[in-house]
């Protein structure tokens, strides 16, 4: 029997950059997840009888809150729940589900690369049909639903035991534990020359793949170790835990510096690798080289018909507006497509579905293509292994060759972290209200406020992060996260691009210096944020 219980309104549940993002403690609240649950499904018409995905990144709070969403998903008329054993699904094998047995949606469990555990961050993301994250206009609709909702209906069953393969029922309702890792390898042995990275490994090419005690773990077992031969030990840290083990399963050089540590000194092995929490993100170092994120897409861009998936070459690459535009380069010298979109995987969607795009990054370490509509963290280590397989030089040799070929982006991002709210707005007005008198000034050749026009749907996207430019590709970018969940995070995006390969060879920061100070003395970072230097420097 399912019952109809009266709740009210939470403040607050407005999906951010990916999905609504809070603490754990904040989605304890008695009918707080159930809320959230039944505003998406208010958005939505047309699932009565069809198939819901459901699955997480396994984080504290991640079995509870699954067992509600079969309840609410029976009472509410979906026909058949999908859902990975053990509540386990990748965020990119989620959305690969998704396509793969057509559902109508599937709702994704996870805070990214959030810190999880009792005290960390929870998140639910809806995700449609194509396998993508909700565009806007269903995730307004979830929030005006979220703020006038008075009642959810919810089944009265036992827990599904989610450890076992098989099928039950709940309500009616098919509910389905499939295995969270077989349809996603199977995809990823057709993109990719499996025989060739065997064969890599096999002539002694060794890894790091650093799985941070998230997703990723299961999935790099069975792919690296498992299908591909890596040596046994090549994925570390490979265990889901509800808590990541108290890191941050965020790959980067500070929550990845163990990792990054090792591929600088002298037992590095080839390759060293990890994602996040979901299994979204990338990180790649080779040995004695970190590959900047916005570097990576522009490389596998550049690269990517030496795998099968993409032998017959690629429509177009889409990259977020902030990630460097290294990848413009390539997409200009093979003659495609290049787009420029706000920061977040959904607005990659409508390009793949419209095959616009073959490949789209971001500079958080997010890379992808149209295989799934999410990025993907291992598919980006796959391409890069199969391209090492293939042209068998060194990372560093091939992303050194990139740049003489191409010219050098130099990148880096800021981070200035739960930062006071009230600080960072101010630092962003005080720009905004400059617009009319910073170009002229520094060097500043123009300033906006980055807006997109959807060149398939038509939508509009506003304020979404200030452009100082400088010419010649060099700029500043200001922005504040929407993934957070206290306070606000300051992202400061400085790029330059260098032609001469006589200076490719600095240290970002250094060859960036004089743009980090000015983004100072014109935002007043110090001063708004009462921060002297960044928490994250990429
Ligand atoms: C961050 C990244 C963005 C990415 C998102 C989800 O969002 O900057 O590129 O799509 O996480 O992984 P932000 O916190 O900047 O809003
Ligand atoms: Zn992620």
């Amino acid at each position: 029997m399912s019952k109809v219980v009266p709740t009210t309104a939470f403040e607050g549940q407005k999906p951010g950059t990916s999905g609504l993002r809070k603490k754990v403690t904040v989605f304890q609240q008695p009918n707080y997840a159930e809320n959230f649950i039944q505003s998406i499904f208010d958005s939505l018409e047309g699932f009565a009888g069809q198939t819901l995905v459901i699955g997480g990144d396994g984080r504290f709070y991640n079995s509870q809150v699954i067992q509600t969403a079969i309840r609410i998903a029976a009472a509410n008329g979906f026909g058949r729940v999908l859902v990975g054993r053990g509540g386990l699904l990748s965020t990119p094998a989620a959305s690969n589900v998704i396509r793969q047995y057509k559902a109508f949606g599937g709702i994704i469990l996870s805070a990214s690369h959030n810190p999880g555990g009792p005290d960390g961050d929870f998140g639910i993301k809806y995700n449609i049909s194509n396998g993508g994250p909700a565009p806007e206009k269903i995730t307004n609709a979830i929030f005006e639903h979220s703020k006038k909702i008075t009642q959810y209906r919810i089944a009265e069953a036992a827990d599904i035991d989610l450890n076992t393969l098989g099928k039950s029922t709940v309500e009616g309702m098919a509910v389905e534990v499939i295995d969270p890792v077989a349809d996603y390898a199977k995809l990823m042995q057709r993109l990719f020359d499996f025989d060739a990275i065997r064969a890599l490994f096999q002539s002694g090419f060794r890894m790091r793949f650093d799985a941070m005690h998230a997703i990723t773990g299961p999935y790099a077992h069975e792919i690296l170790e498992g299908i591909l031969g890596a040596p046994a030990g090549t994925v570390v840290n490979g265990t889901p835990l509800p808590d990541f083990g108290g890191h941050h399963p965020d790959p980067n050089l500070v929550h990845a510096k163990e990792l990054y540590d090792l591929m600088m000194s002298p037992q590095a092995p080839d390759l060293g690798a990890a994602s996040d929490g979901d299994g979204d993100r990338n990180l790649i170092i080779g040995r004695n080289i970190f590959v900047n994120p916005s570097d990576s897409l522009a490389l596998l861009a550049a690269n990517a018909h030496l795998a099968p998936g993409y032998a017959k070459g690629l429509v177009g690459i889409a990259r977020s507006m902030p990630t460097s535009a290294a990848a413009d380069r390539v997409a200009q010298r093979l003659g495609i497509g290049c787009y420029e979109t706000p920061t977040g995987w959904k607005f990659f969607g409508n390009l793949l579905d419209a095959d616009k795009a073959t490949i789209c990054g971001e500079e958080s370490a997010g890379t992808g293509s149209n295989h799934v509509r999410e990025k993907d963290g291992l598919w980006a280590v796959l391409l890069w292994l199969n391209i090492l397989a293939v042209r068998r030089e060194s990372v560093e040799t091939i992303v050194k060759a990139h740049w003489a070929s191409y010219g050098r982006n130099y990148y880096s991002r800021h981070d200035y972290e739960e930062v006071d709210a009230d600080g960072a707005n101010l630092l962003m007005k005080g720009l905004r209200d400059r617009f009319a008198t910073l170009p002229g000034s520094h060097g500043i050749v123009a300033v906006d406020d980055f807006a997109y026009d959807d060149p398939i749907d038509g939508s509009r996207t506003e304020g979404q992060g200030i452009r100082l430019m400088f010419g010649e590709g060099t700029r500043i970018v200001f922005r504040l996260s929407g993934t957070g969940t206290s306070g606000a995070t300051l992202r400061v995006y400085i790029e330059r691009y260098e032609a001469d390969p006589a200076k490719h060879d600095l240290d970002p920061q250094v060859a960036l210096a004089d743009l980090i100070a000015l983004a100072d003395s014109i935002a007043g970072i110090k001063q708004h944020t009462g921060r002297v230097t960044p928490d994250v420097i990429t």
